[in-house]
């Protein structure tokens, strides 16, 4: 009888229970170490074996109720404590994404990109090569001969000397990864090759370090033609505006013949630049039939193959398009230029739906 009371005392004190903590504490009270189960289970060695024959049995089913009511408690807890938090952490999904707003795309990689998605719908490939170069690659190799003071066309920054007196520099262009594809691919070749390159030079238009994107194409019949149309096609595709002035001015590079600069016209109105009219030129390429002499120190055969390259200045470029008038402020790491000047990073670059928003 008095078992009876004590189980339907348990059972109602655990389906009351309102939370994990209050059940836990019930558990100790009946089934611990020293709960009223356990005491009473302590009994049973003091009574007379026929009362133990019918106590036993009636305790330990006792124990198995209250141990099976409190762990099915247990589990209408725990699903009653999860459906609340998931009520409270709902994310709604259909709302919009925020746009980012802190974070913005450089103008030099913006235009890298900008220049690599136009190329690429031309059927270019991208190639690297070091910042850290060798005298071979360089200049040798691209037709500068030794002591030719085409050498100091270019302020060059020269490592400290090595044992055998060669010195590594920072590469003056991009012209030497032209040195590095030709000699471990086969031609046809359609690459440009973006990356940093350095000169000892500095005021509105000049940074020591600055970027370009080269260009190289080498096959069997490339002439000064498609150098032409491809770099005419670039420049109206790149400035996305109407009517773009261009023009070719003969110009001299070792490692090209014939060479060619490319200028746009732009105009300076106070301290903003417009692209497209105006009365000033800004060159903002290089360019040429790739010289016989490269080719052979390639080892290709300049009666089978010929071609064309260029390099272009990324930094002006940008500076063009969007109107940008110190070159040096790309570097100066101010947040507020970059918020002003910088591209959203969600707005990939490509021709299909405009290369800038
Ligand atoms: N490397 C030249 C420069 O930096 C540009 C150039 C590249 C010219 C390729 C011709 C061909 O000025």
């Amino acid at each position: 009888m008095e078992l009876d009371e004590l189980e339907k005392d348990l059972t109602e004190k655990v389906s009351a229970a309102s939370d994990e903590a209050a059940l836990e504490g019930l558990r100790v009270h009946a089934l611990g170490k020293k709960g009223v189960i356990s005491e009473k289970m302590k009994v049973l060695g003091k009574v007379s074996p026929e009362e133990r024959k019918t106590l036993g049995p009636a305790l330990n089913g006792l124990k198995t109720r209250i141990g099976d009511a409190i762990a099915a408690r247990k589990i209408v807890l725990e699903d009653a404590a999860l459906e609340a938090r998931l009520a409270t952490e709902k994310v709604d999904i259909t709302l919009p994404v925020r746009p980012v707003q802190k974070g913005r795309i450089h103008p030099v990689t913006q235009v890298m990109e900008e220049i690599a998605a136009i190329f690429a719908d031309m059927g270019f490939e991208i190639r690297e090569g070091p910042d850290i170069e060798d005298d071979f690659h360089n200049f040798t190799a691209l037709n500068f001969p030794p002591d030719h003071p085409a050498r100091e066309m270019h302020d060059t920054f020269f490592f400290n000397e090595k044992e055998d007196n060669s010195r590594m520099v920072l590469r003056t262009h991009t012209s030497p990864v032209q040195i590095r594809t030709m000699m471990n691919e086969k031609p046809p070749l359609r690459v440009i090759i973006p990356g940093r390159t350095y000169r000892c030079d500095s005021d509105q238009t000049h940074t020591p370090m600055f970027h370009q994107v080269e260009g190289l194409v080498i096959d069997k019949t490339t002439h000064m033609g498609h150098l032409k149309g491809t770099l005419k096609e670039f420049v109206a595709a790149f400035f996305e505006v109407d009517s773009v002035e261009t023009r070719f001015r003969p110009h001299f590079f070792p490692f090209t013949e014939p060479s060619a600069e490319m200028d746009v016209k732009y105009e300076r109105m106070g301290n903003e630049i417009r692209i497209g009219q105006g009365d000033d030129w800004m060159e903002i390429l290089g360019s040429g039939m790739v010289h016989p002499n490269v080719l052979r120190n390639c080892g290709l055969d300049p009666d089978e193959y010929q071609g064309f390259a260029f390099g272009m200045g990324v930094d002006r470029l940008a500076m063009l398009k969007y109107g940008i008038p110190d070159l040096r402020d790309f570097f100066a790491a101010d947040a507020r230029w970059l918020e002003h000047y910088g591209f959203d990073p969600l707005d990939q670059p490509n021709t299909a739906t405009g290369l800038s928003r």
